[in-house]
């Protein structure tokens, strides 16, 4: 498995987890959808400040539970179309810290043996995000890495992706480029800027061969690991099926963290490993 890992970039564990962790999952994901105040979260994504309030609402997601919403889910004057359960894109980015149900599965034994097993010495859990992917309006995601958003220095985030339902290309699974991981660097580095705000600053132009791209079909509590370098994307999804999943993307300790890195974290609230 790891010589696939290192020659892909990407491995799959079937059935790694069953049918009522999975929907322990879901429960408390509506539970704590419950919980957010549909009306605040509408302003923010709807006025002609967008863009900026985006970009500062994201930056300070890093060490909350904060709901996403999908493009698609609002009409031209800015309302809901849908239900708003359903008008989520991702929640994020500290559920793996933050509630206790999604923090005892994150911390939890299987994910501290793939760590282990990908040969981590310090691992620490830097972000979760659940992605919804909802029917119909669930959006592309275009082909990317993840390292640029968990830059460390040397490299050494990788993601955990669990599916929390079955995911096929119907209903927007995964794709990746097999070996695409394997260049010195990520392709750019996603970054806060000195003076407020963020940036990407693309480091390598050239477009991903995407006619490359593979799907990564999976049925629900499978998981795939990927290398943080390993190019990946997600179609739409235009079915009637949800594509439920969620993502931990881990670190190692013992590499340098940029103080720009957008993720940020006070004294009183650290990210941990498995033991803390
Ligand atoms: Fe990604």
């Amino acid at each position: 498995m790891l010589q696939s890992y290192d020659d892909n970039g990407v491995i799959v564990l079937e059935d790694l987890y069953d049918a009522e962790t999975c929907n322990r999952l879901l429960e408390r994901m509506d539970v704590i959808v419950a919980g957010f105040d549909p009306a605040r979260h509408d302003t923010i994504f709807s006025t002609i400040t967008w863009r900026h309030d985006q970009d500062s609402y994201f930056l300070e997601s890093g060490r909350k539970i904060l709901p996403f919403f999908e493009e698609d889910a609002f009409d031209a004057a800015g309302q809901l179309v849908g239900d708003y359960r359903w008008s989520l894109n991702k929640v994020g980015h500290a559920l793996h810290d933050h509630d206790p149900v999604f923090s005892n599965f994150s911390h939890g034994r299987r994910m501290r043996l793939i760590a282990k097993g990908l040969g981590m010495a310090q691992p620490l859990l830097l972000q979760s995000m659940y992605i919804f992917k909802p029917p119909r309006i669930g959006g592309e995601v275009i082909c990317h890495q993840d390292a640029p958003y968990l830059w460390t220095e040397p490299q050494s985030c990788f993601g955990i992706w669990v599916a929390l339902e079955d995911a096929t290309v119907e209903n927007g699974c995964l794709w990746g480029i097999p070996g695409g991981h394997k260049e010195a660097a990520p392709r750019s580095r996603f970054r806060r800027k000195p003076a407020g705000g963020s940036e990407m600053v693309i480091l390598d132009k050239r477009p991903w061969p995407e006619e490359e791209c593979v799907p990564l079909e999976v049925s629900q509590g499978s998981v795939i690991v990927f290398h943080g370098q390993f190019p990946h994307r997600s179609d739409p999804n235009r079915s009637d099926k949800s594509r439920q999943a969620y993502v931990l993307h881990l670190i190692e300790g013992a590499c340098r963290y940029p103080p720009d890195n957008w993720l940020q974290w006070p004294d009183d609230d650290p990210i941990r490993g498995f033991d803390g």
